[in-house]
């Protein structure tokens, strides 16, 4: 034994400072997060991944950047796509992905495709990891913007639906008459939720932003005509609300 030590000693002095280091590293970057969590500046760090956490309190809220660079951390996305880009620094600039096309019909917006969202799949042979559909808040154009995205989707790939659970009745009136407007999103989303069953589709409770991939769900039966009323009553069965926690928990298991 003794000579077995001697021979050995240095290397397993290295082999033990390594796994020091490697246990230190990791209470550090542990201690960094709850911090950063501590701080509420966690929704802010648009960098972060909600990875980091083993948990998240049910009201925690996830930033769309936030959301869009969680998936492409979790699926090692490449390519991106989004509809309505909108100012890029907002958003767009921040998506981690090599690959970033921008579609905005409005000039000032400087997107790489200066056009409506119904012109560019026209034109479009791409296909995309992650696409975020937030241009037009009208429910049949969201309807089409949702199908032409399904149609230029990666394998394992996620589309990522801006505004889909307005607060109030007065937020969801199209035409847009509120500052804070979500349009109506959510009846093209209600109306996807009862007729395709190979995809798996849900909302965030926190941010209002649906997440729809390729699977499988149970479609849903709901009245030709939806009403404000009709979503109030009935919010969770037809959006099919995930809290920020169970969103952590899937990620974890896919
Ligand atoms: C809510 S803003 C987008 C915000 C941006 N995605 C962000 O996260 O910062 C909606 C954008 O959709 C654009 N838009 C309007 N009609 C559109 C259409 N038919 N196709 C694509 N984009 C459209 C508008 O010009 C506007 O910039």
């Amino acid at each position: 034994m003794k000579e077995f030590l001697k021979k050995h000693i240095y290397k397993l002095l290295i082999i033990s400072l390594v796994f020091n280091l490697i246990g230190f590293l990791y209470v550090a970057k542990k201690i960094y997060y709850i911090k950063l969590y501590a701080s509420n500046d966690f929704v802010s760090n648009q960098y972060v991944s909600i990875l980091n956490y083993d948990s998240l309190p049910a009201d925690a809220e996830i930033d769309k950047t936030f959301l869009l660079n969680t998936l492409v951390e979790k699926f090692d996305y490449n390519s991106y796509l989004e509809i309505g880009q909108g100012k890029a620094e907002n958003n767009f600039n921040r998506i981690k992905c090599k690959i970033r096309i921008g579609v905005d019909p409005e000039p000032s917006c400087n997107a790489a495709y200066c056009l409506t969202s119904d012109d560019f799949f026209k034109l479009n042979k791409s296909t995309f990891d992650l696409i975020f559909v937030d241009g037009l808040h009208h429910k049949d154009q969201v309807y089409r913007d949702i199908i032409n995205s399904l149609n230029c989707l990666n394998k394992n790939g996620t589309i990522v639906v801006h505004d889909c659970n307005p607060e109030n009745e007065a937020t969801q009136i199209v035409p847009q008459k509120e500052e804070i407007w979500t349009g109506d999103v959510w009846k093209a989303w209600v109306k996807l939720r009862s007729e395709k069953n190979d995809v798996e589709m849900f909302v965030l409770n926190t941010n209002g932003c649906g997440i729809i991939r390729v699977g499988e769900q149970k479609t849903i039966i709901v009245p030709d005509s939806l009403t404000y009323r009709y979503l109030s009553e009935n919010r969770d069965y037809l959006l099919n609300l995930k809290s920020a926690n169970d969103f952590l928990i899937y990620l974890k298991k896919n």
